[in-house]
This record gives structure tokens, sequence and C-alpha cells, in this order.
């Protein structure tokens, strides 16, 4: 499959590493433009690197992995009928505040959706620090492979998110349409942890809408 990324830092780079040694193509991006991306192509044997255009383009699925400000600037025109997953998260220290998130009156992966109008948004890779995609990915059947989860209105391609993370090397846990998707967005119990499908599933359940964790729970891990 070929996937491209709109985003060239830590998470865009994790997924494309992983994706490309499961035997898939990927064309990273960012706003800058390829000629700013030497060391992409050195760092991920096998990887492209274009315009945000040429990425978006370039997939069959696109992953959005950009600092949630700038998400309005994604490409809706090229991304139509393509299954978009979504990685960002919401920190309003990096991001300004967003009033609708701050009320919990909506989920950041419906923010990105609404910008989307034609597009199959999936929320994936947001509950995971970079570096621990990389270290945390097992073979299938390993005792100790790690669950992520996985949200997105459209179960068709909920379960093709589902099948490219299993080849990547973890499990998918269903955690519900993208209105649900606070339940492991920044602070959640399923934020960042390590856990296993059964766990996972038991801390999406743990969730409270409007139940941030202390961030000394989580702060110290992420950004
Ligand atoms: N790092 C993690 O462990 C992690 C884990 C899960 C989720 N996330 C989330 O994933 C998103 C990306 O995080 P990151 O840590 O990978 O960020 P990062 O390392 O700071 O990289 C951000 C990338 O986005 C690009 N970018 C910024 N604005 C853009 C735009 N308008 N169009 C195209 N590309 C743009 C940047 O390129 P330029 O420099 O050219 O602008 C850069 O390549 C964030 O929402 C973050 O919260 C991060």
């Amino acid at each position: 499959m070929q996937i491209g990324i709109i985003g060239a830092g830590f998470i865009a780079r994790a997924v494309a590493q992983l994706a490309i040694a499961a035997g898939h193509q990927a064309m990273l991006s960012n706003s800058r433009g390829p000629r700013t991306m030497s060391s992409v192509l050195s760092g991920i044997p096998g990887s492209q690197v274009g315009t945000v255009e040429d990425a978006a383009q370039f997939g069959e699925m696109v992953l959005v992995a950009i600092p949630l400000e700038h998400y309005r600037s994604v490409p809706a025109q090229w991304l139509e009928g393509k299954t978009v997953l979504d990685a960002n998260n919401y920190y309003p220290e990096r991001d300004g505040h967003i009033e609708a998130l701050d009320r919990f009156e909506t989920t950041t992966s419906r923010l990105l959706a609404e910008h989307l109008p034609h597009s199959s948004v999936v929320k994936v890779f947001n509950a995971i620090l970079a570096q621990d995609l990389i270290q945390d990915a097992r073979p299938k059947a390993a005792p100790d492979r790690r669950a992520l989860p996985v949200a997105a209105d459209d179960p068709v391609a909920k379960a093709r998110v589902i099948t490219l993370l299993d080849e990547i090397g973890f499990d998918g846990v269903d955690g519900g349409n993208l209105d649900e998707s606070w339940r492991f967005e920044r602070a959640k119990p399923a934020y960042c942890i390590p856990l296993d499908k059964e766990g996972l599933k038991a801390a999406l359940a743990a969730a409270q809408r409007q139940v941030e964790l202390p961030e000394g729970s989580w702060r110290r891990r992420t950004h």
C-alpha cells in the first residue's frame, strides 16, 4: 500500500519506518518542502519525500501527524474518498486554546473530520509515543504485544487501519466512533500507557469525559 504522510516529525517518521518494514511505501511531507527533508531520506531507507499535495495524492491512506493548530491547512480536495489517519493531540500551550475542546464539546478527530467532510477519518497513533512505536512493535501473537486504540465513524476504514496496525506490530482495539475518541485523548487513562488488549479495553471504559489525569502521570513521557 502507498501511505502518504503529512508531517515529517517524530510520529510521522516512526510510522513510516514501521510501514516500510512491513512492505508498504511511504511518502513524507512538511510545510517547508522536500528540500528540507534530506534527514528523512537518510534516516528512513526506502522512504520518499514530497510536498503536502504530493503526499496526499500518493497515499491510498494518508496519515496526518502535525501540530493540531495547523489541521485546517490539510488539503481537503486531495483527500476526498481516502482514509485519513489522525495522530494529532491537543496541547493548548502549543496549539493555542480551542474552546470546543476546552469545554469537552468535541474531539480532535471530529475537528479534522469536519475539515475533511469527504474523507474517512480514523483516530490512531495518538496514544503512543513515537519512540515507543519503534520499541514496542511485536510480531503477531507475541505475549507482550501492545494494543492501540482506533476510532472511526466508518467501520470499513477502521477495519483497514486495524489490519495495518497488525502488520506493523500492534493489536488494534475498537475505541468507538470519532465522538467517542476522547476516551484516548491526552490525559485519559489509555493515553501513552503500554497496555495489552484487555488492559486497553479497561482503560477506555474507565475514562471520564471531563476528568483529566494529573499531569505527572503522563506529562514527563509525552509532548
Ligand atoms: N511525538 C510523539 O511521540 C507523538 C505521539 C503521538 C501523537 N503525537 C502528535 O502527532 C502530531 C505531530 O507530533 P510530532 O511529535 O511528530 O511533531 P514534530 O516532531 O514537531 O513534527 C511536526 C511535523 O509537522 C510538520 N508540519 C507542521 N505544520 C505543518 C503543515 N501545516 N503542513 C505540513 N506539515 C506541517 C513539521 O514540518 P515543518 O517543520 O516543515 O513545519 C514537522 O515535520 C502532534 O499533534 C502530536 O501531538 C506525537
